[in-house]
């Protein structure tokens, strides 16, 4: 009997001091455990998110089919940087699903048929707006909404490192959500809405008849119909530029340019120019990415930030040419490094890029003398530090294109490089043929002044070569 009696004594006292821990909140390292018989056991959770991952990794090739395509500045910049973040979140739930009892394998696959067909169905939108609508007017807040539901019922201290990765995953989507909305209050007139109404109902519909993302909403009571996406989406011939920008071209013509200037002045505004036509490389690679199927999921995510980084490097370009107040949306935009390799094949593209023109960037006359301009001749601290990241990341594309680019040429990199600088050759060569009065103001005409770089001396030889 005293012994009873001195166990309830202890009993209650550890009570007493795990109530007081709880109230504390330093129990279970401030992890909140009051939900602890959640019903979201292993399989459950592996489940859901491989759903949530497979909508992201869909999320990541719609905007890759979509950046050339896409018209608004502002809007491809979006698509570029939601992208990469996308592709980030994929991999860390990736991960996290395969310490869930699914091999590597399960989780690279359609999760459900039926969600396939609904992000089929978002490819589809055929505008900005219904671009802008289906993606942060439907499919990213209700992905939110679910991953949040989730997050809530998901038991906190056995599912850790996924509540960690959802955390991230829901801040980050609350930024993509809010920018979405501010570029739709910003391009999207109410009439433009109206037409784009039936495209968005059918989102909503199909989400509806799929059980919303997680596949816990009420289910499914009707089979969710094709509506658009009877035939695959392609990507577009030319890449669409906004209307108040000046003409596509397939050579630099550097419209920015003022003869009154010293010669170093227009080199600099040349240099400003060049970074922001990055934008045609960014969406080379998106379309490299997005036409090429089947790769290991690490393909996606390394062109995923290869994409990013170009699109990074115009939003440079652009900001330095409005800091000295230069209206660069109205002069002639190049865009050839997109539109000359449509319908030549995806590994031609990225050899040419990756392969080609990045890997000589690597000599001490590219990148490392354009920084080296911007610091000593130009002398411009901002063009400066933008150059010096330009830098860095094109060393990282180097590695990229030593990495997946020779996986087009069973990883052999001598031919691989080979194969690129010939597709680099026949674009300069095709470029120089385009530029009406070449010995006047050829590309780079006044870097050239400066030192000749990679791009300068592949030229040469080519149309040496070709004059023999
Ligand atoms: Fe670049
Ligand atoms: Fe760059
Ligand atoms: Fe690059």
């Amino acid at each position: 009997m005293k012994t009873t009696i001195r166990a309830e004594i202890i009993d209650s006292k550890s009570k007493d001091n795990t109530d007081a821990a709880a109230t504390a909140g330093i129990a279970y390292a401030g992890i909140d455990c009051a939900n602890y018989e959640s019903p979201i056991d292993v399989k459950t959770n592996a489940m859901r998110l491989r759903r949530f991952q497979y909508v992201l990794r869909k999320l990541v090739l719609i905007g890759a089919g979509h950046l050339p395509a896409r018209k608004e500045w502002e809007l491809k910049l979006a698509i570029a940087r939601h992208l990469f973040e996308d592709a980030e979140q994929a991999t860390a739930l990736l991960d996290r699903i395969t310490e869930l009892r699914v091999t590597g394998n399960q989780a690279q696959t359609a999760p459900d048929a039926v969600l396939a067909l609904f992000m089929d169905e978002v490819i589809h939108c055929r505008s900005d707006t219904e671009y802008l609508l289906g993606i942060y007017e439907v499919v990213r807040p209700e992905l939110l909404a679910a991953i949040q539901a989730h997050l809530h019922e998901t038991q906190p201290l056995v599912d850790y490192p996924t509540v960690r990765i959802l955390k991230f995953l829901c801040l980050e989507m609350e930024e993509q959500i809010a920018l979405g909305k501010a570029l739709i209050a910003h391009f999207v007139t109410g009439a433009q809405r109206s037409q784009a109404a039936e495209y968005l109902q059918n989102l909503r519909d199909t989400l509806e008849r799929i059980g919303g993302f997680s596949g816990q909403l009420p289910a499914r009571k009707v089979e969710a119909r094709r509506f658009r996406s009877i035939s695959p989406y392609t990507l577009p011939p030319k890449s669409a530029r906004p209307d108040n920008f000046g003409p596509s071209l397939h050579y630099r013509q550097p419209g920015c340019l003022d003869e009154k200037l010293s010669d170093a002045e227009n080199a600099f505004r040349e240099m400003m120019k060049m970074r922001q036509e990055e934008m045609t490389a960014a969406e080379m690679v998106a379309a490299v990415m997005f036409e090429t199927t089947e790769m290991p999921w690490t393909f996606y995510r390394t062109l995923a930030r290869h994409t990013w980084d170009e699109a990074r490097h115009a939003a440079f370009g652009q900001a330095a040419l409005e800091k000295h107040g230069i209206n660069w949306r109205a002069t002639p935009h190049y865009t050839a490094e997109y539109e000359m390799f449509r319908g030549q094949s995806p590994a031609k593209a990225y050899a040419f890029l990756a392969l080609g023109v990045e890997t000589s960037a690597m000599a001490r006359s590219g990148k490392q003398h354009e920084w080296q301009l911007c610091r000593d001749v130009f002398n411009d601290r901002l063009m400066t530090l933008f150059q010096d990241y330009d830098w860095a990341d094109e060393v990282q594309h180097a590695r990229f294109g030593k990495e997946w680019g020779t996986a087009f040429f069973d990883d052999d990199f001598e031919s691989a490089r080979a194969y690129g600088e010939e597709a680099w050759k026949e674009l300069l060569r095709y470029r120089a043929s385009q530029e009406p009065d070449r010995q006047k103001y050829h590309t780079a005409f006044y870097m050239e002044k400066f030192g000749k770089m990679p791009m300068m001396k592949a030229t040469e030889a080519v149309l040496a070569a070709d004059g023999e």
